[in-house]
């Protein structure tokens, strides 16, 4: 069937978190959930699940394990085992159990800034210290500094490495080179790798997502990978992800760690939207990418025929747009202040993402292309008014 992501459907009055933070007048291109409708199928199977009524403790049938299984060997050609899968209520909690579980309090965690900003909460509320491997930005896209991870990596009290793949909030789909390189520094230096891959079923066209567990079997064993359906169908909400440990040992702490931390019931609802989404949600899929892919195009031409200021760091994966705003000789945190109060317009303000996101903005493209068009629009005229009123305080 033929899905209609153009329609605008309000979201206000559903406690959402994008929708309902701010006044009524604000448009939200901040956090990152979509405006699009789920899955037919998803829908469906929940609709049957609320007319049963009965909403008591659930547990993971065998369809859950096998759902996930054919996802991973349909769309990233990996094959996984069905023990390999632990469940958890979502990707932040599961980072926080796994780092709980193979630190000490005064360990340090290597992250690669400017990346999604709860990394930092599930270091630092495991006591432990945040070490950052700062993504090296060439005027374009991104780059890993290697000699510097390798450097940071060898510090002995470095236990874990947290890793963005795709990345959030640079756009990059990193290659099996740069994979390999990143795992073999890791063994090298027993650095426990956790990948999240909550982002890998969003990518543009050119590019492929690598599981980094895929690219060889020291990587798959030195590794814990997290995934979810929740921003591929927009499940945000219902609170359920998977974690995929082939070392039988590491699933173990992991497994005790989510306990401890009762992560690890799950969501009667999420069992269902997971098992329609992977089983029957492909048709949908793909035709959302095609929309995204239109949705980014736009911003792309948009930025460079009416507010060249700004520049788009293209992104190869997800409906995070990252943009450098550095031109405008303002802070980015400022000029988000702005952009609220005069565009009433919310985006993500990049210094949120560590120092090295000072400015850069984020902008969530996942909506009817008429909420974006909008969305640009607002962005433009308080991009004009600061940057020409800017210019006339230079000449001044
Ligand atoms: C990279 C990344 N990881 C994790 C999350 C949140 O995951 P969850 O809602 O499953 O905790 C997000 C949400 O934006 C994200 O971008």
């Amino acid at each position: 069937m033929r899905y209609n992501f153009d329609l605008i459907i309000n979201r206000r009055n559903t406690n959402s978190v994008k929708w309902d933070s701010s006044q009524e007048d604000i448009l939200p291109m901040w956090v990152a959930d979509m405006d699009f409708r789920t899955a037919d199928p998803i829908i469906q199977a929940l609709e049957k699940r609320v007319q049963h009524g009965i909403f008591g403790y659930a547990s993971i049938p065998d369809a859950y394990y096998e759902a996930e299984v054919s996802w991973w060997a349909k769309r990233h050609h990996f094959k996984i085992k069905k023990e390999w899968i632990e469940i958890s209520t979502g990707v932040i909690p599961s980072l926080s159990a796994v780092v709980q579980a193979f630190t000490e309090p005064g360990d340090k965690v290597l992250i690669q800034s400017p990346v999604y900003n709860y990394f930092n909460s599930s270091i630092t509320n495991n006591r432990c210290e945040i070490v950052r491997n700062e993504l090296k930005y060439n005027g374009e896209s991104y780059e890993i500094d290697f000699e510097d991870f390798e450097q940071k990596a060898s510090d002995e009290k470095v236990k874990v490495f947290i890793f963005c793949n795709p990345h959030n909030p640079v756009g990059r789909v990193w290659s099996r080179n740069e994979l390999q390189r990143l795992g073999e520094i890791c063994l090298k230096y027993n650095v426990l790798v956790v990948v999240d891959e909550i982002h890998r079923d969003l990518i543009y066209r050119g590019s492929k997502h690598i599981p980094f567990a895929s690219v060889s079997e020291l990587c798959l064993m030195n590794s814990i990978t997290c995934t979810a359906p929740s921003k591929t169908f927009n499940l945000a909400g219902l609170k359920t992800s998977n974690i995929i440990v082939a070392n039988e040992e590491y699933r173990k702490k992991v497994n005790r760690s989510l306990n401890i931390n009762e992560a690890i019931e799950p969501n009667a609802f999420g069992i269902e939207a997971l098992i329609a989404a992977y089983n029957e949600g492909e048709e949908w899929l793909d035709q959302l990418l095609d929309y995204l892919q239109g949705n980014r195009d736009y911003l792309i031409s948009f930025i460079n025929e009416r507010i060249p200021e700004l520049k788009v760091v293209i992104p190869e994966a997800t409906y995070l747009v990252w943009m450098d705003c550095s031109s405008l000789g303002i802070g980015s945190k400022e000029l988000c202040n702005k952009i609220f109060e005069d565009g009433r317009l919310r985006i993500n303000d990049g210094s949120a993402y560590g120092e090295t996101g000072e400015g850069f903005i984020r902008m969530n493209i996942a909506c009817p292309r008429a909420f974006l068009v909008e969305g640009m629009e607002r962005l433009e005229g308080v991009v004009k008014s600061t940057y020409l009123k800017t210019e006339m305080e230079e000449i001044r």
